[in-house]
Parts: C-alpha cells; sequence; structure tokens
C-alpha cells in the first residue's frame, strides 16, 4: 500500500467486529507514531489512556456521541463496539493550550491503524466530565479526544460531493457513504 493508498482506506468506521480483541501493546505501537509526529514549539503536550478492558470499554461507550448525520442510528450496537479506544489528553502543566497537535497525533494513529488491519473513529463529541470521572482523570489534563478502534466490518465508499452536501450516508444495504470535495474545488485558482 503507498501513502496514497493509505489515506485513502483510512476512513472513519463506526462498527466493528467485537469479537476481535486490540491488546494495549497494539495501542502502544499506535501512540508510538503519535509520539513520532509534529508538535507546535515540539512541546510535546499529549497524553493517552489507552482502553481495552471490557468494564472500561463499557463505562467509556455512553461518553461519546456517533455520526450526527445518521439521525436513525444511536451508534454501533453491541457486538459491533469498539475493541479499543485510545484517549488523547492534553497536559496543561506543559501547555495552556494545544493547538492542532491532538489532529496530526490522531491522524497518525488512525493511518497506522489501518496499516495494521484496523479501523476506527475520532471522536470530538465527547462528554469530557463525564468521561473525567469514569477514568477519575486529574484537573491537570483537558480531554481532547477519543480515538475508538476495532477490525472493521462496516464497507465505505468515497463519493464525489454533491450540491456542496456534505452529509454522509448509509445505503440499504448497509455501505457507509462519505462525499468528498474535488481537488479543483479546495485549490483557489486552479
Ligand atoms: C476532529 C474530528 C472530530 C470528529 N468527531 C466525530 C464524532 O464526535 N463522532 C463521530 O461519529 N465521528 C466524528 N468524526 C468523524 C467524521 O465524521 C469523519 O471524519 C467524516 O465524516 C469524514 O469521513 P472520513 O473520515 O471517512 O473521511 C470526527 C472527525 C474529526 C476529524
Amino acid at each position: 500500500m503507498n501513502l496514497h493508498q493509505l489515506i485513502e482506506k483510512t476512513r472513519t468506521c463506526r462498527r466493528f467486529d467485537s469479537t476481535h480483541a486490540i491488546s494495549a501493546d497494539t495501542l502502544a505501537s499506535l501512540v508510538d507514531l503519535a509520539r513520532l509526529s509534529a508538535s507546535g514549539a515540539n512541546r510535546q503536550p499529549l497524553k493517552y489512556i489507552l482502553v481495552t478492558e471490557p468494564s472500561q470499554r463499557e463505562a467509556l461507550y455512553p461518553c461519546l456521541a456517533w455520526a450526527g448525520y445518521l439521525t436513525n442510528w444511536e451508534g454501533p450496537d453491541p457486538d459491533e463496539r469498539p475493541s479499543a479506544y485510545i484517549i488523547i489528553l492534553g497536559d496543561k502543566e506543559i501547555s495552556e493550550s494545544f493547538g492542532i497537535d491532538h489532529g496530526i497525533a490522531a491522524q497518525s494513529i488512525m493511518l497506522g491503524a489501518t496499516e495494521a488491519g484496523l479501523g476506527g473513529c475520532i471522536i470530538a463529541s465527547v462528554k469530557k466530565e463525564r468521561l473525567r470521572l469514569v477514568f477519575d482523570i486529574p484537573k491537570q489534563y483537558e480531554v481532547l479526544l477519543v480515538l475508538a478502534l476495532g477490525k472493521p466490518v462496516e464497507k465505505v465508499a468515497i463519493e464525489t460531493i454533491q450540491n456542496n452536501d456534505v452529509k454522509y450516508w448509509r445505503d440499504d444495504k448497509g455501505v457507509h457513504h462519505v462525499p468528498k470535495r474535488t481537488l479543483d474545488e479546495i485549490i483557489l485558482g486552479r
């Protein structure tokens, strides 16, 4: 897989084979990709919590909001839930703000997940105070993102955007369609 293919394959996935276990070591190897990624002023203020235990996954799941555009879908059924999560935190003792560090870290992790045969979803819509309580996260850390990971059971197709409609949709065969703007639209003056 070349880089273009890897990025193309790194689609958001929200339904997984929940019987497929992901070890904490696998998650650590993905965080290592984030560790090696760019960071504003090289401050490296991000910290991570690895979540693999079933009881922790169950406690984390209700803190997340899934697929806002799929209004008739509450999120994955219990047998299609993520096998693991990575919680990305900002350490306020290192930096007051975290810029785009967590976005870069998240993409590095998602690319590594694809390479490892996994898939996932970057989740910013998080009940942060509830999650703080569940994981007993000290105030020193700001909750930034949750990455949900698992073995994908969802098919995803990239579509060319029509009528400026950015909403993804799921067809009657369960295929998830994600519209992308064209290169001509996003490069000005081309
Ligand atoms: C910063 C960010 C926050 C996101 N938050 C959520 C979220 O809270 N819930 C969710 O289901 N998907 C979330 N997503 C996934 C986006 O919906 C997804 O990236 C988008 O639909 C495009 O699909 P693609 O990733 O396959 O290109 C988020 C993605 C990003 C980059």
